[in-house]
């Protein structure tokens, strides 16, 4: 992932990120750097980058000159264009750190995280003229309501936050996940050596080595801190934790929405009688469910602009998606879910997990996903092979929104139980991780539903419906 900063002071942010985690991350070229010195675009002679404000007021004003010709020396557009587009057809994302943005949080970094490349925009003095910024910024951002004396440091909090949510950059692969914020609640405290220190002992239950209570002590403390310290989050937190109780009643056909928020991902944009709809910012997905045509239509109002997928419990919503907001439905599904705990056994043993040296094999065999997906989901080291004699002959794994799937065993070697293999081995590793499997089976396939039923997973009744719209370049 790229990350271009415009700022009057390089250095500053270069030392910075020069250093530790986001340091060696640019080293191994996780991420990239590029800062660029507005100062070098002025056409003033005397490096000028600034002026009076029109109107009065106190203080100077960056000009718009300089900004443009900054951004447009990143954002690679040709001298005539008025906006950036990349190849995709996308306007490179422009980060405005400003104390007059919407407060950054935990999912603005995931949302930012999908991106290849971003730019940040950092101001000085009293700010920049509006006219470039109309033309330029897609995202106005703040870290907090206070002001402070630039952009630079705000833009350089928000770089880390994204940056070490790109795969890679943090080595422990899990810890990205289980931490503050994580379904809205603060983390819970944490010992190391010694055991005891100011008279203080570390709580008898971390010394005891029962991972289930261990988990149970986390969760009460998470939940006591988050409540005293955050009642906001914690609010939200009661929210989702009702919302899942209330899906579980029909488990199979929501299995997909609760795992989304037990998992961590899913914010609730609308949960009453009528409709409910949950946004997984990680991927652009809203889930929807309504119960009439007067819910839906309220659905629509609220589904986020940028939203590129669209998973549907009830069919009559499909037609208001496809007719009103540009959809096209894509494919029907039932729901499997592995709803035990005990592990299942894997009788192929050669599995292993995939890196960009085997993308050419996925994407010869893989049809149903194009190259960028499975390389995304090669990147987040979800995807696994079996192999017989050193020569992969299938693989599986987990889809960007959290469910099992991707499946495949070349022909001569099925009827070998390599694809049940698989998926048990996928299956085990989101029992580790603590989510419930489940995948998403498209409708009158039944081989793969007599591999899920083998498998002790059970199929919803009802279909769910997976829609997608092409990408706008108006973001
Ligand atoms: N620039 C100055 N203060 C800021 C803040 N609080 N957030 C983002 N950018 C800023």
């Amino acid at each position: 992932m790229r990350f271009h900063v415009l700022t009057l002071f390089p250095e500053m942010v270069e030392r910075v990120l020069n250093t530790s985690i986001i340091g060696r991350a640019v080293e191994n070229n996780h991420i990239e750097i590029n800062t660029v010195n507005i100062r070098d675009f002025t056409l003033d002679k005397h490096g000028k980058v600034d002026d009076y404000t029109y109107g009065g007021g106190a203080g100077m004003l960056m000009q718009a000159q300089p900004v443009y010709d900054a951004w447009r020396s990143v954002a690679g557009c040709g001298p005539s264009d008025q906006n950036a587009y990349r190849d995709s057809g996308r306007r490179v994302r422009t980060v405005y750190v400003t104390p007059q943005g919407i407060p950054f949080t935990q999912s603005h970094a995931m949302d930012l995280a999908q991106e290849e490349e971003l730019i940040f925009l950092c101001g000085h003095y009293e700010g920049i003229d509006a006219r470039v910024l109309e033309e330029i910024v897609t995202d106005y951002i703040s870290i907090g309501d206070y002001v402070l004396t630039g952009g630079e440091l705000p833009a350089m909090v928000m770089i880390d936050a994204v940056a070490r949510l790109v795969p890679g950059v943090l080595h422990n692969d899990e810890s990205a996940q289980t931490e503050s914020f994580h379904r809205s609640l603060l983390e819970y405290p944490q010992y190391s050596r010694p055991e005891v220190w100011h008279d203080k002992r570390v709580p008898g239950v971390l010394l005891s080595g029962d991972h289930r209570k261990i988990a149970s002590w986390r969760l009460e403390q998470s939940k006591l801190l988050t409540r005293r310290r955050r009642p906001d989050l914690y609010a939200k937190y009661l929210e989702q934790e009702d919302l899942i109780r209330r899906l579980s009643v029909n488990k199979r056909h929501n299995i997909h929405m609760m795992e989304c928020l037990s998992r961590g991902r899913g914010e609730i944009l609308v949960n009453d009688q009528e409709a409910l709809l949950i946004y997984d910012r990680e991927c652009r997905l809203c889930m929807l469910s309504a119960k009439d045509i007067r819910g839906a239509q309220r659905l629509m109002d609220v589904m986020p602009r940028e939203t590129q997928t669209a998973l549907t419990s009830q069919e009559f919503l499909n037609e208001l998606l496809c007719e009103s907001m540009g959809f096209e439905t894509r494919c029907e599904f039932r729901q499997a879910c592995y709803t035990q705990r005990n592990p299942l056994p894997v009788r192929h043993k050669d599995i292993r997990l995939l890196t960009t040296g085997d993308l050419d094999y996925l994407a010869a065999h893989y049809k149903h996903e194009n190259r960028e997906y499975l390389a995304q989901r090669v990147r987040a080291k979800a995807l696994w092979g079996a192999f017989l004699e050193d020569r992969m002959v299938g693989f599986a794994g987990s889809h960007s929104e959290g469910s099992l799937g991707l499946l495949y065993v070349e022909e001569a070697c099925r009827g070998q139980g390599i694809g049940a293999s698989l998926e048990a081995f996928c299956i085990n590793r989101h029992l580790e991780l603590g989510y419930v499997p489940y995948g998403q089976i498209h409708t009158g396939n039944e081989a793969s539903i007599r591999l899920q039923e083998r498998l002790g997973l059970y199929l919803s009744k009802e279909s769910i419906w997976w829609l997608e719209r092409e990408e706008k370049g108006d973001k």
